[in-house]
């Protein structure tokens, strides 16, 4: 998709990755509307761009958030769908509160299904239209110590390849885009120790949404940024017990930086 004169909705604006992209999609040509849950960051946010955009105040894990965005959305009229807001949860599952593992499936999983539905009809009108699900490599790649998360991003990978494959024959594309770790305020500081443990290795969010951009720009379908996080990926489609043995070697590390209630 051409990015010069799109009109876009940007859902976690305000976060790490929500900035980098703000950024580089309003330097190509399109015009923003920037979502967020507080109005300060949102209007931070705002200030750092050239060329007119518009804010928009929304918890997408309720109904009302969501029907502030979609209106929003609607009078704006947005032709591409950027499902970008998350919230992390590093710990083990049995330690875990369940308000908490639902606040995940909400947060990552049901919002962006959820708006995506309420613009549907509006992105079908459009002359062409895109949605783009951020998701993430332990979507595929599921991670102990990670349960909800991998479980929410998996879902938003399944949720992106039956919507693409029921829009075939629109003019909506969907595209997932599945980064591996990313420097920004999401993951916690027991997150960042484990990570230079386990030496995974990280990426600026500038560096994200670069790749992020591409993939719009030249419509790639699944898009899995890292090596060798991407092979993984793969490896645990077609072989995952090679993946179990592999990750039962960092299990004694991961329990080690994993918080406790
Ligand atoms: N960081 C990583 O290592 C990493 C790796 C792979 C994938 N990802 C994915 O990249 C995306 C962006 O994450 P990030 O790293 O930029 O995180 P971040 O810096 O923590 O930003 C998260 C953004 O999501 C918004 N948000 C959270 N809950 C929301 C809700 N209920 N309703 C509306 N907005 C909400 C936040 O808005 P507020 O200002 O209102 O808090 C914030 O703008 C996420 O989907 C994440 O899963 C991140």
């Amino acid at each position: 998709m051409q990015l010069n004169g799109a009109r876009i909705l940007l859902t976690g604006a305000t976060g790490g990755l929500g900035q980098a992209l703000a950024h580089q999609l309003a330097a190509a040509g399109a015009s923003l509307l920037l979502a967020g849950r507080d109005n300060g960051r949102l209007a931070a946010s705002i200030m750092m761009l050239t060329g007119r955009h518009s804010t928009v105040r929304a918890d997408l894990t309720r109904p009302e958030g969501i029907a502030a965005a979609a209106g929003a959305a609607r009078e704006f009229g947005v032709n591409l769908l950027i499902n970008n807001a998350g919230i992390g949860c590093f710990g083990l599952y049995e330690q875990q509160a369940w308000p908490q593992i639902a606040d995940v499936l909400a947060a990552n999983l049901a919002a962006p299904m959820h708006l995506t539905h309420a613009l549907l009809p509006d992105l079908k009108a459009a002359p062409n239209a895109m949605v783009v699900n951020i998701g993430s490599t332990f979507g595929s790649l599921p991670f102990p110590g990670f349960a909800a998360y991998s479980a929410a991003k998996a879902g938003l990978r399944g949720f992106s390849q039956a919507l693409r494959r029921e829009l075939a024959d629109t003019q909506v594309s969907v595209i997932h885009v599945a980064p591996r770790a990313i420097d920004t305020p999401l993951n916690s500081p027991a997150v960042n120790a484990l990570n230079r443990a386990l030496k995974n290795q990280s990426d600026t969010a500038e560096t994200v949404a670069r790749q992020v951009i591409d993939a719009i720009q030249q419509d790639l379908q699944e898009c899995h940024l890292g090596f060798p996080e991407k092979l993984f990926a793969w490896l645990n489609g077609i072989a995952p017990a090679l993946i179990d043995r592999g990750l039962a070697g960092k299990l004694a590390t991961i329990k080690s930086f994993a918080p406790t209630r």
